[in-house]
């Protein structure tokens, strides 16, 4: 690392670091200065919002989802000296790099960075699916089913089979098998099957190696190929212990979100084999997803694999202590069982003396934000921003609430 990125990665970090006023100066800051910003080097060590959080965000809790997280000093500095080219005309050196290296931590021949995990999700459904009158199998509770805008149907002309979710994210192998549909003139053909690790609206649910590989076998035994939605796939295999290789073995394709739990501010990673990406890079450009100078929006992906990855089970640990603690509150109920990764379900029952809606609104007139999913159901999801004091602070907000509704309208901390 130079002297200059150095230079440059202290002052985005001091830009950008938490102070209020008399602060005293962290074991970090003394390293950062000393050292630069490449001394923050996790390791085993949690790296949370004391090291990277901007002021703006310090001051609120936002536990809405875990891309509202802002990219880190290092990917500040990364983005600022990223070298680039024109990768329509040819390749962008980073934009290579980071595609490269993901494709390879994946054991996959190739990579493909897209703007988004939609349009990745797109994109591998409709190269798998490129003969018309093909059928996709899909979780009932997918993002790809409940939250892209039946793009698939919209731009693709694929037809999506759905099968029933169940609440750990999985789909009963017996009725994805059934739903295959035979050689037979009167049906679309089956030629895909998704499955989504960690599952969202399942609540961060791991699905685990042995169930992939089921999927992945079942699929190959009818010749039909196998996707992961794998926006939150690190997720997933820090919490099994295994690695991404390893959990995505069976599958043909895998998306990946470099924007959520990792910290990007855009982007994902497509990785298949050669000839899935050769395809998927067509796609992308008649999607209006080729891109020029493409290392700028990339350099932070490389920041992700390399610093990211490893303090995503701190995210774990505070999401658990949110879902004990809230569990533990007269009204509120979380399925302990089904917080695997970061994000936390709390059903709000009948007793409860406020409504989810009420509830929301008194946590952000507190500076907390959450995500009403539906009349009954709030979502947390805990990112690098948050830390175990916020997760603490958070925890108050909600016993007061429960408690106290009248509490909530006063500034009492
Ligand atoms: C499981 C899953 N897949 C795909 C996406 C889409 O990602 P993006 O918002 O980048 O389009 C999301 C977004 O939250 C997601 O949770």
């Amino acid at each position: 690392m130079t002297k200059q990125t150095i230079e440059l990665e202290q002052q985005a970090f001091h830009n950008f670091l938490p102070r209020s006023e008399g602060e005293g100066k962290t074991e970090q800051d003394v390293l950062v200065e000393k050292n630069g910003l490449s001394s923050l080097v996790p390791g085993k060590k949690c790296i949370n919002a004391s090291a990277f959080t901007p002021t703006e965000v310090s001051r609120i809790v936002d536990l809405r989802s875990d891309t509202v997280t802002q990219p880190t000093a290092l990917m500040r500095a990364a983005m600022a000296e990223a070298l680039v080219a024109d990768d329509i005309l040819g390749s962008d050196p980073t934009a290579a790099l980071l595609q490269e290296r993901t494709a390879k931590m994946f054991g996959k021949e190739a990579g493909l960075f897209v703007p988004s995990g939609t349009m990745g999700n797109l994109i591998a459904v409709l190269v798998h699916c490129e003969v018309r009158g093909s059928e996709v199998i899909l979780g009932s509770e997918s993002h790809i089913h409940y939250y892209e805008q039946g793009g698939i149907s919209t731009l693709g002309g694929v037809y999506s089979h759905v099968v029933p979710n169940e609440s750990d994210g999985t789909m009963d192998l017996r009725k994805v098998e059934t739903a295959i549909r035979p050689d037979d003139d009167h049906f679309a053909s089956t030629r895909l099957i998704c499955i989504e690790n960690t599952h969202n609206r399942c609540g961060g649910r791991c699905i685990s190696v042995e169930y992939t590989d089921k999927m992945g076998k079942l699929a190959k035994s009818y010749n039909i190929k196998f996707h992961i939605d794998g926006a939150r796939i690190f997720n997933a295999a820090v919490a099994l212990g295994v690695s991404v290789e390893r959990l995505c073995q069976a599958a043909d394709s895998v998306s990946i979100c470099l924007s959520k739990g990792l910290g990007a501010p855009v982007g994902s990673v497509l990785v298949g084999s050669h000839e899935f990406i050769t395809k998927a890079k067509r796609l992308r450009k008649a999607l209006g997803g080729g891109m020029r100078q493409l290392g700028v929006v990339c350099a932070p992906g490389l920041v992700c694999l390399d610093h990211m990855v490893q303090r995503l089970d701190c995210d774990h640990r505070n999401a658990r202590l949110l879902a004990e603690g809230l569990n533990k509150m007269a009204g509120l109920r979380v399925d302990l069982n089904s917080v695997d990764t970061n994000i936390v379900f709390i059903d709000v029952g009948s007793e409860s003396s406020l409504g989810v809606e009420e509830i929301s609104e008194a946590l952000k007139r507190k500076g907390v934000l959450v995500m009403m999913m539906d009349r009954t159901r709030i979502r947390l999801v805990t990112h690098y921003h948050i830390t175990e004091d916020d997760a603490l602070r958070v925890l108050t907000c909600f016993k007061a609430c429960c408690l106290h509704p009248v509490f909530l309208q006063l500034s009492v901390y």
